[in-house]
């Protein structure tokens, strides 16, 4: 038996749109906290309770909605943001769909009263009634959710722990903050006062979020054109955590995950952050809105780039370059065991990029900031990484030409070695302390590397490795052959779902071919072929330097020192090992005075 075609009922099409978007109270809390910042708001204050599962109160100092359209805004597909497609393509605020409060509605007890500047009180309307009421209240709107999914109980069952929920909001208002510090934020949980961040700097707000570890190891980013730019903070590798639970990324201040950005980061950091460890982030892709979709995903988590490579390659460079300076050139990050903290700030050849204008906050683009467009910035970063290094074989001994006026080099002269593991040396601020196995690591690293891009050597398989694969695989290598054959591949297909390896790269000639070509096609599948390179070469290159690179316990004489501290100093990230550990640590003349409690 067949149930006639019917058009569903208003509410239930709701609920459909609310499952969607509306899965537990952090989503409403998400949802409330974006109107208030597209209303312009300047504070927000937000209190729930029993981690939103009750009530969630959310109030701001916003534009307001005139009594006229308050009807309007609780009902579906109505909306004050967008009118047009054209609208649409050019959106700038967080939300234009005309669903989530009228979603919200659906699942929940709702009343929102609020008031414009051009009403002498406030109004009022709940959605049991749909009555509008005159109130007392502020110019601004006020939001309370109470008693989310009470009218659908397969849902409420999902709910999970009040302490859960509430960290769930959280961490959505922490996103909200984050994306906007211009704003001011109050928190309460159970009637307690919980968190107050005043409207202030992006720094000051990453300060109140983030904490005291990531603002002694962030490093400040401010790169880009009108079309596209990046900003924000950047943690330093020796800052590094097991998880990647801090990593803030928005695209024109919306959180988003998004893999093209994740897999550029994940490859700018690949050469100074070890296998697993993860940054922490703290950026902004401010990209001109009609190059990248964001009607993908109904929580509007997910946006699409116009031209994903291009993005890729930007983000990709910008960090990398943030990153890579030579030891002594950027001002370190990391701390010395105990309270000694290196500060050799002085070093500082003022190539700092602490951002100098900020597009956090006001929904504006900002002007073009000294960096080339993408495409030169690509090749200047190249070239940097072909001549800046010489070509020293792998087993050469260290050069032994004395240096000169020693006093202007950033990382100084040696003095003496201890325990056959460390140099020590002087510069104009003190003491300097160089793992010298971990810097000559590094040196050596970089040195492969610039020869890896030179010209890649092909080692031809004995015998050619078959390798069985889908339609989409085999799709990915084929649109991909001159790019593989570039990185010293040779495949061939063999059938609808078989290929033929017949060559690899000779230094990756211990790997298994097979997995070798899987991981590619697995970064194929993930960026298209940007971000191949790099992570095909890293992994072998990092043994090779570190066994190739000086035994602790060697004993190196002062010419030999010195050579080595003069080759940091000329090597792209330089301060940090290929584990991402430190390479070397300054002890100021005051920190030493500290030792002998000598005041100065
Ligand atoms: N805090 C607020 N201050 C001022 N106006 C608001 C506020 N919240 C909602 N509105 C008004 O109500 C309308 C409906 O809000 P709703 O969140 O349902 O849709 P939207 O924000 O337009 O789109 P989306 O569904 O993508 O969030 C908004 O377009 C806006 O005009
Ligand atoms: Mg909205």
């Amino acid at each position: 038996m067949r149930n006639p075609i019917r058009t569903l009922p208003d509410q239930l099409i709701s609920q459909i749109a609310a499952g969607e978007v509306i899965e537990r109270p952090s989503a409403v809390v998400k949802e409330l906290l974006e109107n208030s910042i597209d209303a312009l708001a300047q504070t927000i204050d937000i209190r729930l309770e029993e981690g939103g599962t009750v009530r969630i109160v959310i109030a701001d100092d916003g534009q307001g909605i005139p009594s006229a359209e308050l009807q309007l805004a609780l009902t579906r597909h109505a909306t004050s943001k967008i009118f047009s497609l054209e609208d649409l393509e050019s959106v700038m605020t967080m939300g234009f769909r005309g669903e989530a409060l009228a979603s919200i509605a659906s699942v929940a007890k709702v009343s929102l009263s609020t008031r414009t500047v051009n009403d002498a009180h406030a109004f009022v309307i709940d959605n049991s009634s749909f009555e509008i009421k005159p109130s007392a209240g502020d110019v601004g709107t006020r939001i309370e959710v109470q008693d989310l999914f009470f009218n659908t109980p397969a849902r409420r069952k999902f709910l999970k722990s009040s302490a859960t929920e509430f960290s769930h909001c959280l961490e959505a208002i922490r996103r909200c903050a984050l994306a906007n510090p211009q704003v001011g934020f109050s928190v309460w949980h159970n009637g307690k006062p919980l968190y107050r961040w005043s409207a202030g700097s992006l720094e000051q707000r990453a300060d109140d979020i983030l904490g005291i570890e990531f603002h002694a190891a962030k490093l400040g980013l401010n790169v880009g054109s009108e079309l596209i730019q990046l900003e924000g903070f950047i943690g330093a590798p020796t800052a590094s955590r097991a998880r990647a639970d801090q990593q803030y990324i928005f695209v024109n201040h919306r959180f988003v995950k998004d893999k093209v950005i994740n897999h550029a980061i994940r490859s700018a950091y690949q050469d100074v952050l070890h296998g697993d460890r993860q940054p922490i982030l703290l950026l902004n892709l401010a990209i001109q809105p009609d190059l990248v979709d964001v009607n993908v995903h109904p929580s509007k988590i997910e946006v699409r780039f116009r031209d994903g490579r291009a993005v890729h390659q930007f983000v990709y460079h910008s960090i990398k370059e943030r990153l890579s300076h030579g030891a002594g050139q950027s001002q370190p990050t990391h701390t010395a065991p105990s309270e000694f903290v290196p500060s050799p700030q002085s070093f500082t050849s003022s190539n700092s990029v602490a951002a100098p204008q900020s597009s956090f906050g006001p929904r504006v683009f900002q002007q073009a900031i000294h960096f080339p467009k993408p495409d030169n910035s690509i090749k200047e970063s190249m070239q940097q990484l072909l001549g800046g290094i010489n070509n020293h074989s792998l087993h050469e001994p260290l050069s032994t030409s004395q240096p000169q006026e020693m006093d202007t080099y950033p990382l100084g002269h040696a003095i003496a070695q201890i325990a056959g593991i460390y140099i020590l040396a002087q510069n104009q601020f003190g003491l300097v302390l160089v793992d010298m196995h971990a810097a000559h690591e590094r040196v050596l690293y970089e040195k492969l590397k610039a020869d890896l891009d030179h010209q890649i050597a092909i080692q031809t398989l004995l015998v050619p490795v078959v390798l069985n694969v889908s339609h989409l695989e085999i799709s990915l290598l084929s649109d991909n052959q001159s790019l593989l054959k570039d990185l010293g591949f040779d495949i061939s297909m063999m059938g609808p779902e078989e290929i033929c390896i017949r060559s690899i790269p000779a230094l990756l000639n211990k790997a298994d071919p097979g997995l070798l070509v899987r991981s590619l096609i697995h970064d194929l599948e993930d960026v298209g072929s940007s971000g191949v390179v790099d992570s095909a070469k890293h992994e072998r290159l990092a043994s090779k330097a570190c066994h190739a690179a000086v035994r602790a316990h060697r004993i190196l004489t002062l010419p030999e020192m010195n050579a080595l501290l003069r080759q940091m100093e000329s090597t792209d990230r330089a301060d940090q090992c290929n584990h991402g550990r430190p390479t070397w640590i300054q002890l100021s003349v005051q920190d030493l005075d500290k030792f002998f409690l000598r005041g100065r």
